[in-house]
């Protein structure tokens, strides 16, 4: 069955691309849909909802686009300098960073500033929302990691990191996050808080992707994409992906396997089908496109790509339930399961209290 999806990417140029890509078991083919071209300088963070396409830039805007009707929706203006990270929570909550040092939650139905937080002294570099959407973690320029509770905006500990961390992301289920400096992946344990290994890469890394809660793809300045594990503490697998270095890499599932995206410093993005088993081998190509342009970032637009909490409300609670009692035994951390800030709005059926059984 042929699924629609997007690959859309942020260039230099200051244009983002969109490639409808028709997947079929025989031939994946990637055509051109869409060029926004909204901003007026360099495109640095992207990221997609179910609906929306956001892109920030260095022109210190971030314009939204309407992936439904195909049209620009507006620009959100807070930032006071370059933008440098988007995240979306669900389909309910947009998170930005930029150079400002702000991190700023918004909501996605008046695209409202819900709040504005002066995160850290210098830059954000990077930020990623907890998967119960009650925590998110930045870092930024002035070297440390904080962590945000998002239900009152407040600082909830403070880490100082030896240098500055460009990338930062929580591991699918939420029990651990990866900080990325330089060539270094530190694994963080969420409950001490402390790193519990570290995977050094040969080159400086740009991107990192979860493909499930122990396998991290590490894409670095080099053509070559390598397969972490977690637990192992060492890459598993890896293949040549590009014949310049890797810029970005995504990934999502699709039935039965893991569908890897890469994009290139020439300007192409190829799709690669990877099976997740014990015994990983090396990713076949489905489909490649030559954008021709300067690439910076990449995201991944599906109809159906809904976050796991917002798509099923009851996993989502017993997990941050899970959670909040692992976190109770701990003093740094303490997590209240009865307020959810970042509540999808949009699914109604999450108020309705209904007692299934049991
Ligand atoms: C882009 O995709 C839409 C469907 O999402 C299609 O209707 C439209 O014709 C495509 N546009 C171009 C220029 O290919
Ligand atoms: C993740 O994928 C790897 C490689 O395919 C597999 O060995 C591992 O068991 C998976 N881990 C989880 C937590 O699903
Ligand atoms: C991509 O296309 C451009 C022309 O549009 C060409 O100059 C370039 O060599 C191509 N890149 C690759 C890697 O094929
Ligand atoms: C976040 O703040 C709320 C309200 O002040 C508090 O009840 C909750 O425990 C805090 N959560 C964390 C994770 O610290």
């Amino acid at each position: 069955m042929a699924a629609v999806l997007e690959l859309i990417v942020g260039s230099y140029e200051q244009v983002v691309l969109g490639y409808r890509v028709a997947t079929d078991d025989e031939e994946w083919t990637a055509e051109a849909n869409f060029t926004h071209h909204a901003h007026t300088a360099s495109i640095s963070a992207l990221a997609a909802s179910e609906r929306f396409v956001v892109t920030g830039s260095k022109d210190e805007t971030i314009q939204l686009y309407d992936m439904k009707k195909k049209t620009e929706h507006g620009a959100l203006l807070h930032h006071d300098g370059s933008i440098t990270c988007l995240e979306f929570y669900g389909t309910s909550h947009l998170l930005s960073g930029g150079e400002d040092g702000l991190l700023c939650v918004w909501g996605t139905k008046k695209w409202d500033c819900l709040k504005s937080i002066h995160a850290h002294k210098g830059q954000v570099t990077s930020l990623s929302v907890h998967p119960s959407g009650k925590l998110a973690l930045t870092v930024g320029t002035d070297k440390t990691l904080r962590t945000w509770n998002l239900t009152n905006g407040r600082s909830a500990f403070i880490k100082n990191i030896k240098q500055t961390a460009h990338i930062v992301r929580w591991s699918p289920d939420g029990d651990k996050y990866v900080v990325v400096v330089d060539d270094e992946v530190n694994i963080y344990d969420l409950e001490t808080a402390s790193v519990t290994g570290t995977i050094t890469n040969p080159k400086r890394i740009s991107s990192v992707k979860f493909l499930n809660n122990s396998l991290l793809a590490v894409a670095g300045d080099d053509e070559i994409v390598r397969l972490c594990e977690l637990e192992k503490l060492k890459c598993v697998c890896e293949f040549k992906a590009h014949e310049t270095r890797v810029k970005a890499v995504d990934s999502f599932m699709m039935e039965d396997y893991c569908v890897l995206v890469t994009a290139s410093n020439d300007g192409l993005i190829k799709m690669w089908k990877l099976h997740l088993k014990e015994e990983l081998e090396p990713p076949t190509l489905l489909v490649e496109v030559n954008t021709s342009a300067r690439l910076t970032c990449l995201a991944v637009w599906k109809p159906s790509s809904v976050q796991p909490p917002a798509e099923e409300p009851a996993t989502a609670s017993s997990t941050s339930e899970e959670l909040a009692r692992e976190l109770s035994k701990t003093k740094r951390v303490r997590i209240a399961t009865e307020v959810v800030v970042l509540e999808d709005e949009s699914k109604p059926r999450k108020k309705k209290k209904k007692d299934v059984g049991k």
